[in-house]
C-alpha cells in the first residue's frame, strides 16, 4: 500500500488545484478521480463546454443578425450542429489534457477510480475494471463536487427530461425547450439553444431570474435583454410535473392557483446542484454530513475525522469553481504549515449570457437588510464610447458603497464583458477600497471598464458622462 502526505479525492478545480499547490509546497500527493479525464464537472460537462457553446452560438447570432450592420455579408449563413459540438469537445479535450500534463509535471500521482473511506487515513480506489487498491495518507481532502438536483416529479431520462450534462450535447436543435430554473445554468444553456433557433421558455419559481445574489434592477435589465433575444420567462410559477400530449410532452406548473402548461420536446431541469457524497463510504467511516447532505467542516475545512478535510461544492457555500479553487489553495497551504485563507466576502458570481451578469460582495438589498446605510452609483453603458463602438450598450453597472466610509460593499453589472470587468471590482474590494479609490484610478480609454469607474464616480454624484 502506497503512502502519501496527502490524498485528494476528486480532480475538479477544487481538488486538482489543492493537489498542485500541495505538491508545489513539497508534499507527496495522490489525486484520485473516477472519471477517465481530470477536470471534474467544470472542465468536462460544466463551465468550460458551456462557455464554448455560448461563444460559438454568439458568432452565429452575430453572423445572422448583426454582420450586415457592419457592411459584412455572407450570402446565406449555414449551421452544422456536429461541427459546433465537436469544437466544444476539442476545447474540453485540450483543457483536460493540459491538467493531466500539469499533474505529471508536478509529480502528482493520478489514480483513476472511485474512492471510498476505509478509515480516516486509508481509502480504497475501485477502478472501472479490475481489483480495488488501497492508498494511505497523513491527510485526505474530499473534493467530490456536486451533481444536478433531480426533482421527484421530473426524473431525468436523458431524452425529454434532461440535466445540464445532456443539454451540452443535444443531437438536434429542440423546437421547444422548456427550462426549469432561471439560475446560471438555465440562463446560459437556454441562451445557447435559443440562439440556435429553439423556442425557449424559462419557468422560474421566484419572481426574478438570476438568484438571490442579484438586485431586482439588475435581474430586470438582464431579463429584458434576454426577452429581446426571444427567450420567454414564466416567473413565480411552481412546477408540478410533466404530462404526455398529442404533440409530445408538456411541463405542468401553477401560478396563483392557475394551472399552466408548456409544450416541450426537451425539458432542462436546472434547479441547483447537490453535494456529491455517494459511494464515499461517509456513513461507514463516520464522516459527519450537515443537514443538507454536505460534508460538515469547521472554519479550517476540517471534518470530524482527524486529518480529513473537505472543500468546494461538497461543503457549505456557493457552488462555484473559483470558490473551490481558493479553498483548495488554502487547505494545501495549511497542511504545508502556512496560513491559508479564503475571503468569502469577495467571491464573484457570473452568468455568461449576452449581456453577461456579474456581482461581487453585497447587493444593495443585502446591504439594506443588514441595516447598512448605503450610497449607490449607477452608470448606463449607453453613455460609454467603447460600448457604442462595439455593440455593447445594453445594461448598466452599479457600485454599492457604505454611506459613511465610502468603502465598496458590492458591485453588480449587466454588461458585455462583465465577467472580465468584475475582476477589477474584486481587486478593489480585496484591498478594502472605497468608491473614491476606483473613481481616482486611471482606466484606459476607450474601454467598457470606464463604466465601472463612472459608476464609482456616480456614488458621489461626480460621474462625468452621465447626469
Ligand atoms: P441555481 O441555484 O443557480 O438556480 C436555480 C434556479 O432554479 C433558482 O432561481 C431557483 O429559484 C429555481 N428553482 C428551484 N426549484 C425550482 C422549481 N421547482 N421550479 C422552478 N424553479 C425552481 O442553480 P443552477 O442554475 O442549476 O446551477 C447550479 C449551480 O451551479 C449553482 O450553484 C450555480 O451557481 C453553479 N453554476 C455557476 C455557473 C456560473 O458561475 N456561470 C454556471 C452554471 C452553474
Amino acid at each position: 500500500m502506497e503512502t502519501f502526505d496527502l490524498i485528494v479525492i476528486g480532480a475538479a478545480p477544487g481538488g486538482y488545484v489543492c493537489a498542485f499547490r500541495a505538491a508545489q509546497l513539497g508534499l507527496k500527493v495522490a489525486l484520485v478521480e473516477k472519471r477517465p479525464t481530470l477536470g471534474g464537472t467544470c472542465l468536462n460537462v460544466g463551465c468550460i463546454p458551456s462557455k464554448a457553446l455560448l461563444h460559438s452560438s454568439e458568432h452565429l447570432v452575430w453572423a445572422k443578425q448583426h454582420a450586415a450592420e457592419h457592411g459584412i455579408g455572407f450570402g446565406s449563413v449555414t449551421f452544422d450542429l456536429p461541427a459546433f459540438l465537436k469544437r466544444k469537445d476539442d476545447v474540453v479535450a485540450k483543457l483536460v489534457g493540459g491538467v493531466s500534463a500539469l499533474a505529471k509535471a508536478r509529480k502528482v500521482t493520478v489514480v483513476t477510480g472511485a474512492a471510498s473511506f476505509v478509515s480516516a487515513n486509508t481509502i480504497s480506489v475501485a477502478p472501472a475494471a479490475g481489483a480495488p487498491t488501497q492508498l494511505t495518507a497523513k491527510n485526505i481532502v474530499v473534493a467530490t463536487g456536486s451533481a444536478p438536483v433531480e426533482l421527484p416529479f421530473l426524473k431525468f431520462d436523458g431524452k425529454t427530461i434532461v440535466s445540464s450534462d445532456h443539454a451540452i450535447a443535444f443531437d438536434s436543435i429542440p423546437k421547444k425547450l422548456v427550462v426549469v430554473g432561471g439560475g446560471a445554468i438555465g440562463l446560459e444553456l437556454g441562451s445557447v439553444w435559443a440562439r440556435l433557433g429553439a423556442q425557449v421558455t424559462v419557468v422560474e419559481m421566484l419572481p426574478a431570474i438570476g438568484g438571490p445574489a442579484y438586485d431586482a434592477d439588475i435581474a430586470k435589465a438582464a431579463q429584458a435583454a434576454f426577452e429581446k433575444q426571444g427567450i420567454k420567462f414564466e416567473l413565480g410559477a411552481k412546477v408540478t410535473g410533466v404530462k404526455k400530449t398529442a404533440a409530445g410532452s408538456a411541463l405542468t406548473a401553477e401560478r396563483d392557483g392557475k394551472a399552466l402548461e408548456f409544450p416541450a420536446d426537451k425539458i432542462l431541469v436546472a434547479v441547483g446542484r447537490k453535494a456529491n457524497t455517494t459511494g464515499l463510504g461517509a456513513a461507514e467511516a463516520g464522516l459527519k454530513l450537515d443537514e443538507r447532505g454536505r460534508v460538515a467542516i469547521d472554519a479550517h475545512f476540517a471534518t470530524n475525522l482527524p486529518g480529513v478535510y473537505a472543500i468546494g461544492d461538497v461543503v457549505v457555500g456557493p457552488m462555484l469553481a473559483h470558490k473551490a479553487e481558493e479553498e483548495g489553495v488554502a487547505v494545501a497551504e495549511n497542511l504545508a504549515g502556512k496560513h491559508g485563507h479564503v475571503n468569502y466576502g469577495v467571491i464573484p458570481g457570473v452568468i455568461y449570457t449576452d449581456p453577461e451578469v456579474a456581482c461581487v460582495g453585497l447587493s444593495e438589498a443585502e446591504a439594506k437588510a443588514k441595516s447598512l446605510e448605503v450610497k449607490v452609483g449607477k452608470f448606463q453603458l449607453q453613455g460609454n464610447g467603447r460600448a457604442i463602438a462595439t455593440d455593447g450598450t445594453t445594461g448598466f453597472i452599479k457600485v454599492i458603497a457604505d454611506a459613511k466610509t465610502d468603502k465598496v460593499l458590492g458591485v453588480q453589472m449587466v454588461a458585455k464583458g462583465a465577467s472580465e470587468m468584475i475582476a477589477a471590482a474584486c481587486a478593489h474590494m480585496e484591498y478594502g477600497g472605497s468608491a473614491e479609490d476606483i473613481a481616482r484610478t486611471c482606466f484606459a480609454h476607450p474601454t467598457v471598464s470606464e463604466s465601472f469607474k463612472e459608476a464609482a464616480m456616480a456614488v458621489s454624484k461626480s460621474s462625468i458622462h452621465s447626469l
